[in-house]
């Protein structure tokens, strides 16, 4: 009798592995990092202190947050020979090559790399959050063609990734509102990226690896790449009264409108909800040209919503508002998705860090629908 197979394509509705990092409500539209709704973890907590949680499952004590940030900041230091790579290709290849290569290279030159203890596994966690904040500001600065700027020691996470994108000191107000999009942006329970992240690593392979394969598997328009094109899509729209024909032109091609929809949210992404208050803040407070693009966004939104929204279950998801917010901070189009990655990075790490705690391989099964003992042709006679 045919062996029967139930396929469920993209995973869509698998659970693979039980965790207590992150809880995703996609029906009521929820989010919780380690238990604590991301609304409070936005509004109290920043991004050093959501890492602690997200690597060691508690809310840390004074004592312990200053000693993990100054170990953070301690390990900002890019390798020499990974800031060459950087100065040679930055701004010649995708933003997101360079940092896969450069998390690659970083890897080759950890003396620790492949020790699996769950200490050396904390400790590299750390070198990685720290550094790929670096890696990427030096991207960005690299590839407008200014001066690298060394990191400072004295600054916190998202303060040093704009000292060291911008060239000076952030004010205050901008490195506020970026450490907020790194808290929103840390974890996302097992998205594609942190799912191939566990994949690399459930073959006991090395903390870097895991983290490489993030990366490459964040780079995808359908993931984290949405965020650049949902802003490409906001310049192109030019004017709020351009917007109902243009996404109507979308829509009609049968295309997607990158920002919206999601696999496990059938509401209103949480995340999204909190950087659209940011949204009309900024649409009558900054440059002219941030102003237009909260407005374009503001109007796209509505659009959606009654076309899609309640009828499809299409709503704007964390990649929507986010580029108004990040041209507003001053952060170029071409580091968005890498810069998804720096936040990102803390969520991979505690994945992976609690499945090796319980690893099993994964190892899925493909339904082979093709012929079988086929008779070998040599190629004369073919
Ligand atoms: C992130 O998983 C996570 O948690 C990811 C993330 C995280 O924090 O890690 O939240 C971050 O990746 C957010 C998603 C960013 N991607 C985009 O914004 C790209 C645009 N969105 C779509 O590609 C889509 O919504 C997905 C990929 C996000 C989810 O798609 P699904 O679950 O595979 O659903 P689907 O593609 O099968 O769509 C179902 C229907 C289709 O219509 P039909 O073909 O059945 O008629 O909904 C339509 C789709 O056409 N649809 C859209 C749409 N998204 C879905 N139509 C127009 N615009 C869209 N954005």
């Amino acid at each position: 009798m045919a062996e029967q197979a139930s396929i469920n394509l993209g995973l869509e509705g698998v659970y693979f592995d039980e965790s207590m990092i992150c809880k995703v409500d996609g029906v009521e539209g929820k989010l919780y990092y380690r238990g604590y709704p991301i609304e409070a973890l936005a509004e109290h907590s920043n991004f050093e202190e959501v890492s602690y949680l997200l690597l060691y499952g508690k809310l840390p004590t004074k004592p312990e947050l200053e000693s993990f940030s100054s170990l953070l900041s301690s390990n900002r230091e890019i390798e020499p020979q990974v800031l060459e790579y950087i100065k040679t290709m930055a701004g010649k290849s995708h933003a997101m090559h360079v940092l896969r290569t450069a998390i690659s290279m970083e890897a080759s030159l950890d003396k620790q790399a492949d020790e699996a203890t769950p200490e050396a596994n904390l400790l590299k966690s750390s070198r990685l959050i720290a550094k790929t904040g670096s890696i990427v500001a030096a991207i960005g600065r690299l590839s407008m063609g200014a001066k690298y700027v060394e990191p400072d020691k004295s600054l916190g996470h998202a303060e040093n990734f704009l000292h060291m994108l911008q060239g000076e000191k952030p004010e205050p107000e901008k490195a506020k509102m970026l450490d907020l999009m790194m808290v929103l942006h840390a974890e996302h329970s097992s998205n594609a990226s942190t799912f191939s992240t566990i994949v690399t690593g459930s073959t006991l392979s090395d903390l870097y690896s895991a983290a490489v394969s993030g990366i490459g598997t964040l780079k995808g328009p359908l993931h984290g790449g949405a965020d650049e094109r949902a802003l490409k899509m906001l310049y192109d729209i030019g004017k709020p009264e351009n917007t109902e024909s243009y996404i109507n032109g979308i829509l009609s091609s049968k295309e997607r409108v990158m920002g919206f929809g999601h696999r496990v949210y059938k509401t209103y992404d949480p995340r999204a909800r909190i950087i659209k208050k940011y949204l009309t803040k900024i649409q009558s407070d900054s440059t002219e040209e941030v102003q237009n693009l909260a407005s374009i966004a503001l109007a796209a939104e509505k659009m959606m919503v009654e076309r899609l929204g309640k009828s499809h279950n299409i709503w704007p998801n964390v990649d929507f508002f986010s580029g108004p917010v990040y041209r507003h901070i001053g952060i170029p189009i071409e580091i968005f998705t890498p810069l998804f990655a720096v936040s990102r990075m803390p969520g991979w790490c505690a994945h992976m860090l609690e499945y090796w705690g319980n690893n099993r391989l994964i190892r899925p099964l493909d339904y082979y629908k093709g012929p079988l003992d086929l008779k070998y042709v040599p190629i004369e006679q073919r």
